[in-house]
């Protein structure tokens, strides 16, 4: 029995041109890249420039996965943008990539799941192309993290940067089986208990402005690996597929230490691992797709590799993905 599967038909990504790198926040803050290196593996971060918005870096990642593929702007039917700093309240950030991209039909919208915005993104996506509402989407996660963040806070200022990446994906008749090419399952969680663990101190109805990101770094620290490796069994479950079968495993990068205890509670080795979070820092909603693209263009991820993708940020929320590119 065949299936209609949403098949990756491209990627790209988009970084901001300054680097922000630890020595320069060391000279700013009381820090030092020696601490920063040792609880996070982050080494430095891409900041957006003055008037370099979400939307920009969002059409910058949009137009290089679209080179990628292959495929004209037109074809695209569905954009759904995962971001927790958009442009404006309203409208949407996605709607701005689509007037940039000269896009005039279907739907665009932007998608909040703070760090898991991606995979909820793809997610979503993925539902609305196997039930034949579109036929080709663009999937974005992009972020200006820098805007939202108390460059006095230490204890969070050290650990976001900026950027974007996006996928193009197309649904296409397979034979229904564990090799076929495509997203083959993705499995979201929220719990809303945890909602005052990572969260922003300002919004539109409560305070009327934009407000700083505020953590409480050692919960989210104590409830990662457990929530991440939780949602990767499923994925497996779902699939009848095991660790051992995974090519790339390409996870949020939020915290190095995180990325290793959740990959050893998995047993997958540290060589099928791809590894960001040293150059971009936590990109929140960009940093799977950012990933993704450089294993892509490095020539790591090859077509018929299978590829787990995996996310835990504010809410709090999680997902994961597992698909054969
Ligand atoms: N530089 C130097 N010292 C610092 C810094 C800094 N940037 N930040 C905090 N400290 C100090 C603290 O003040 C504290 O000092 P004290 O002992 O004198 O009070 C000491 O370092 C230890 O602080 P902790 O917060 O307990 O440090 P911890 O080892 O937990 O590391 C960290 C902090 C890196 C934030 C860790 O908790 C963590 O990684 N948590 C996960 C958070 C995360 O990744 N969030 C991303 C968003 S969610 C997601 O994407 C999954």
């Amino acid at each position: 029995m065949t299936a209609t599967r949403s098949v990756v038909l491209g990627c790209g990504s988009y970084l901001p041109q300054q680097i922000l790198t630890n020595a320069e926040l060391a000279a700013r803050i009381d820090t030092s890249d020696e601490w920063i290196v040792q609880r996070t593996g982050i080494r430095q971060r891409h900041i957006a420039a003055e008037g370099e918005f979400t939307s920009h870096l969002a059409i910058n990642a949009a137009r290089a996965a679209l080179a990628d593929a292959g495929i004209d702007a037109q074809s695209i039917d569905l954009i759904v943008l995962g971001t927790s700093t958009p442009d404006h309240t309203f409208p949407a950030t996605a709607v701005a990539v689509q007037a940039a991209l000269g896009i005039h039909h279907g739907a665009a919208f932007d998608l909040q799941a703070v760090c898991s915005g991606f995979i909820f993104a793809l997610s979503t996506a993925d539902s609305f192309l196997r039930t034949g509402a579109f036929k080709r989407a663009l999937v974005i996660g992009a972020e200006t993290f820098s805007r939202i963040l108390d460059w006095n806070d230490r204890g969070t200022c050290v650990l976001f940067g900026d950027g974007a990446g996006a996928v193009i994906l197309e649904a296409q008749q397979q034979p229904g089986e564990a090799s076929d090419r495509g997203i083959l399952t993705t499995h979201l969680r929220s719990d809303g208990r945890h909602k005052t663990k990572l969260y922003v101190d300002g919004g539109p109805s409560s305070t009327r402005t934009v407000g700083y990101l505020r953590m409480e770094g050692r919960e989210v620290f104590k409830h990662a690996v457990g929530m991440i490796t939780d949602v990767i069994y499923d994925a497996f479950k779902a699939t009848g597929t095991t660790a051992e079968d995974i090519d790339w495993f390409v996870p949020h990068q939020a915290n190095k230490r995180i990325i290793d205890a959740s990959a050893h509670k998995l047993h997958i080795p540290p060589h099928k691992v791809v590894l960001t979070v040293d150059l971009h820092g936590n990109t929140s909603a960009a940093s799977i797709p950012l990933a993704l693209s450089v294993a892509v263009k490095d020539g790591r991820v090859k077509k018929g590799d299978l590829v787990l993708l995996e996310a835990m940020g504010g809410g709090f929320t999680w997902g994961s993905a597992l698909l054969r590119w």
